[in-house]
């Protein structure tokens, strides 16, 4: 019997495929991380992200000029902090005139139609390298002691400009607490996009090496999420949106697609995810190895992740892929 139904001829010819495509990505799905540095017209490489570098503040100009030239208008920057600046309760994270703050508002003075999201958690400033204030005898992660110095962190950030606050650290009851000291400090208009199921993963490697932010004892998975659960998520969610979170991000991406379904499936906020650290630098070194072609293979990891569910992506191949979405 021959087939009477043929798939095929839905794939027939590339105008044919594009009519019937489903997902398309655009730049505007992309927010691009940024790693800063103290100094001056530095750009270090970070060595286990081929292509993405650690800029100080006057670099970083330049760099966000070059994105928003190829359409890209979202950034995400994080700071990599001097270790005599960390302390156990991540003081400088509050600090106007420290690294993160001034750039934050340098960058919204030179592009004030950027959107910058900006990073709550302790780990870059901690002298313990966690996301929490950590017990000097125990050396448990103290939740509620936390949420003092998270509110303080997002209120100082919204002083310096951020439009969206991106609570990375997983502690309980933060989106509630950061929104009341927003709210009590006149700014309502800022936006919270809650890190929602942020899991325990090994994917954050080479993030924690361009920070120099890895835990100094003990690991995160007191806070970060087990990586075999998927109704712990949907449960933060429920949090999340009780709390007011205005936007939700999975994180990481590939390894939890099912996750981004589930949760997208569940809920009428936009749903972003993290193609974290180790998931760049995974399809960068085959591609440096030539054992995969590194574009198709970049749009592809791209498309599924909306494909999953996924409104907006934070992803180190935001510049690369708009350059390609550019191309055409
Ligand atoms: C920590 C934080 C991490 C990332 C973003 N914020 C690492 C961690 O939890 O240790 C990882 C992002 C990436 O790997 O790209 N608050």
């Amino acid at each position: 019997m021959l087939p009477t139904h043929r798939p095929r001829r839905n794939r027939k010819s590339e105008v044919i495929r594009d009519m019937v495509q489903e997902t398309r990505l655009t730049t505007h799905d992309f927010i691009f991380p940024l790693f800063l540095i103290e100094g001056q017209n530095q750009a270090l490489e970070v060595k286990s992200m081929p292509g993405i570098y650690r800029y100080s503040a006057d670099k970083i100009i330049e760099e966000v000029g070059q994105c928003v030239e190829l359409g890209i208008k979202t950034f995400a920057p994080f700071p990599s902090i001097n270790d005599s600046l960390k302390d156990r309760l991540a003081k400088e994270s509050a600090n106007p005139e420290g690294l993160y703050l001034k750039t934050v508002a340098d960058i919204k003075r030179q592009f004030p139609e950027v959107v910058l999201m900006t990073d709550v958690a302790m780990d870059p400033y901690s002298s313990d390298g966690h996301d929490g204030v950590v017990d000097a005898d125990s050396g448990e992660i103290l939740n509620d002691a936390t949420l003092e110095v998270l509110g303080q962190m997002a209120l100082a950030q919204a002083r310096a400009g951020a439009d969206i606050i991106g609570p990375s650290d997983m502690m309980d009851g933060r989106v509630a607490w950061i929104r009341r000291v927003l709210d009590e400090n006149a700014f309502s208009h800022v936006s919270i996009m809650s890190y929602t199921a942020k899991y325990a993963s090994a994917f954050y490697g080479p993030f924690r090496d361009a920070l120099d932010s890895a835990p100094k004892k003990g690991d995160k998975k007191s806070y970060q999420m087990n990586p075999a659960n998927k109704r712990e998520a949907l449960r933060e969610l429920a949090l999340d949106e009780a709390e007011g979170a205005d936007m939700v991000m999975i994180k990481p991406a590939l390894s939890y697609l099912d996750v981004i379904h589930a949760v997208k499936e569940r809920t009428h906020l936009p749903v972003t995810a993290y193609n974290v650290s180790g998931e760049y630098a995974m399809v960068k070194a085959a591609a440096q190895n030539g054992w995969l072609d590194g574009e198709k293979t970049m749009m592809e990891v791209l498309t599924s992740i909306k494909r999953a569910g996924a409104d907006a992506i934070l992803t180190y191949f935001a510049k690369e892929a708009a350059a390609v979405l550019r191309r055409g």
